[in-house]
This record gives C-alpha cells, structure tokens and sequence, in this order.
C-alpha cells in the first residue's frame, strides 16, 4: 500500500486530534501516584477524550479492552489497564494515547516515573526520549525513512541499550495504521524517501536488556521483554512539511 499525501484539510483535521491526544497525556499527569490502578488512569483518560469531542482509538481496537494503552516497568507496550495494577515507588510507565476526532487520529505516548526511580531507570528515559528527539530530527523531504532508525539504533547501542524491532512507528491519520511501517532500527538510507504531507509516528521501545519481546499468552496483548529487565517509549505524530517537519502531538508539557 502507498504512503498517503494527506490534504490540507485532512491535515488540519490530524492537528486537531492530534492536540487532544497531548492535551490528554498533560492531563492525566496530574493523576499519575503511587497507590492508584491504572484502569483508574484509563478511565479518567477515556471520560476526557469523550468530553472533548474524541473517541480513545484503542477500545475495541482489534479487540483490545480499554482506552488507553499503559505499559509499566517490563513491559514494551500494549500494557491493558487493570484495576489488579497498582502504582508503586520506583515503578516507570509509558501511557500511550490515540485519539479520532472527527474521524481523524492522533496518537502520543510519554513516560512517567513514580516517587525515586532507579539511575539505570531514569537513564533508560531520558536516552528513549533522546532517541525519539533524533529521529525527529531526521523528519525531511526526500530524506529516508531508514535514517530515523539509524540515529536512534546507533545512539541506543551508543548507551548501551538495545531497541525493540518487533514494533514500529507508522503512518497515521486517516487510520490508526498507515504505511509505511517506520523502524526504530535500520539502515542508513534505507526504505521510502519522505514527502510533504506524509504524517506517521516514530514511537522508539528502548530496551535495558535484550532488544526481544514476547507477548502475554493470555491477553494477547501485553508485551514484555524476555529478560524482564526495563523498557522505555516515547512516541509523536510528526508531518513532513517543505522545509521540515511540524510535531502534532506537542503540547506545553513535552
Ligand atoms: N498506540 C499504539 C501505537 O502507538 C497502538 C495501540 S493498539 C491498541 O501504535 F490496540 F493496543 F490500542
Ligand atoms: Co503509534
Ligand atoms: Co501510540
């Protein structure tokens, strides 16, 4: 399947989506303590999506259960809120938001820590969150897609770290997975060049350990690293412009 051109008003329609799924994150940072389920998240996530004239992408998505997808500590993403999962001193979590407004998605995660996390934990966000830094960076006209996964492989290995291969950023606005399929690790100029128009995700899942996942049995969903050592995301819609790139999912807090 081709890359899609998005129109100016189909552009337009992703901006504003795409703003309420950051809006969401900023708000429920708020709500982000030790002592609470992350269903609770979930569901004070779903009612402000609601209230703003959105529908959370996740429910029902291909069968997934709630509104939000909330990925703690081994877990690489695609987390399902649980009334059973209670945040903890110490734990790390990545809270990934997708948004349709007006059939429009947009689709944004960040990372939270809960009271003193680990030097190796707050190491492993803030290089994840460089990693997405670089890849955006790499966001140009004419430029490949496979140069966003260079930077961040080699600025992971470079600390040490490992990313995860078996999920991808993609392309996003129309649906809630678009071609193309955008690595987190890849060959320098490699794949599709980019066009004005275009809007994906780069999503990088930094990994402590071993850059494999293995996927819960029982849910289908939850998936975590082999090693049960950490794992960090941060993800953005981006669109490619003439001169550049114009970050969506930004918001005051990120
Ligand atoms: N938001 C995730 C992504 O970044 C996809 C979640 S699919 C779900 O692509 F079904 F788990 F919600
Ligand atoms: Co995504
Ligand atoms: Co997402």
């Amino acid at each position: 399947m081709a890359i899609i051109i998005k129109s100016k008003k189909q552009i337009d329609g992703i901006k504003i989506s795409s703003k309420l799924a950051a809006a969401t994150l900023d708000y429920i940072s708020k709500y982000v303590e030790a002592g609470v389920s992350t269903e609770f998240l979930d569901d004070l996530i779903h009612d402000f999506i609601s209230e703003n004239g959105g529908i959370p992408a996740p429910l029902g998505y291909r069968g997934f259960p709630k509104s939000s997808c909330i990925s703690l500590n081994n877990v690489i993403c695609h987390g399902i809120p649980s009334k059973e999962t209670i945040l903890k001193d110490g734990d790390i979590l990545n809270i990934d938001v997708t948004t349709i407004v007006d059939g429009y998605y947009g689709d944004t995660s960040r990372m939270f820590t809960i009271g003193e996390v680990s030097a190796q934990a707050k190491k492993l966000i803030q290089v994840t969150k460089e990693c997405l830094d670089l890849g955006i960076e790499q966001v140009q006209p004419k430029k490949r897609f496979g140069n966003i996964g260079f930077v961040i492989g080699k600025h992971a290995k470079a600390n040490g770290f490992s990313v995860v291969y078996q999920f991808c950023g993609h392309g996003v606005g129309l649906q809630f997975h678009e071609d193309p399929q955008v690595n987190h690790i890849s060959p320098k100029k490699s794949g599709a060049r980019m066009k004005p128009g275009m809007i994906f995700t780069i999503e990088p899942m930094i990994n402590v350990g071993k850059a494999e996942a293995t996927i819960d049995k029982k849910d289908g969903w939850t998936a975590r690293t082999v090693d049960n050592q950490l794992s960090a995301q941060f993800e953005h819609t981006v669109l490619v412009t003439n001169s550049g790139v114009e970050v969506l999912t930004e918001s005051g807090e990120n």
